[in-house]
């Protein structure tokens, strides 16, 4: 059986490439997509890489990786700052969950600091731009090698 990671972006990474790539470099969300698919056909899982600019499509989305997925990555941009129903939606999640940022948001303005979605994850990385994102499928298969 196929184990899928589901990978959970927010808004405004759509516009990743163009959006301030001084900050965000100039990878694109699709490039982004096709390295996770590429890292975790490498470690025999299969990723489902989505984006929204909507809080609730992405609380709908952690209640279906819930039910089908063997663990969750996220990235929930701006939503990581203010989402209590995002960090309720991954609190009844049982499996692994790392949280990503391109940005080193510890480096940035202090509303940035606080973190809902760090409340539910095991572990954050942040500030590495788009390794985040494939150092976090090793993370996830590392963990389900481990039995967590
Ligand atoms: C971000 C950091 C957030 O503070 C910001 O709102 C984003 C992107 C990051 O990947 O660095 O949209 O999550």
């Amino acid at each position: 059986m196929t184990k899928t990671v589901t990978i959970l972006n927010g808004p405004n990474l759509n516009l990743l490439g163009t959006r301030e790539p001084e900050i965000y470099g100039s990878e694109t969300l699709a490039d982004i997509e096709k390295m996770c698919a590429e890292k975790a056909s490498s470690l025999g899982l299969s990723s489902d890489f989505k984006q929204s600019n909507i809080e609730g499509e992405l609380v709908t989305w952690i209640q279906e990786a819930r039910a089908n997925s063997v663990g969750i990555i996220i990235n929930a941009a701006a939503y990581t700052h203010t989402s209590v129903a995002i960090l309720d939606a991954l609190n009844t999640c049982d499996c692994p969950i790392i949280e990503v940022h391109l940005s080193n948001i510890h480096q940035r303005e202090s509303f940035r600091h606080k973190s809902y979605v760090s409340r539910a994850a095991d572990g954050m990385i942040c500030g590495l731009g788009s390794i985040g994102y494939t150092l976090a499928l090793d993370a996830i298969s590392a963990q389900l090698a481990r039995g967590d």
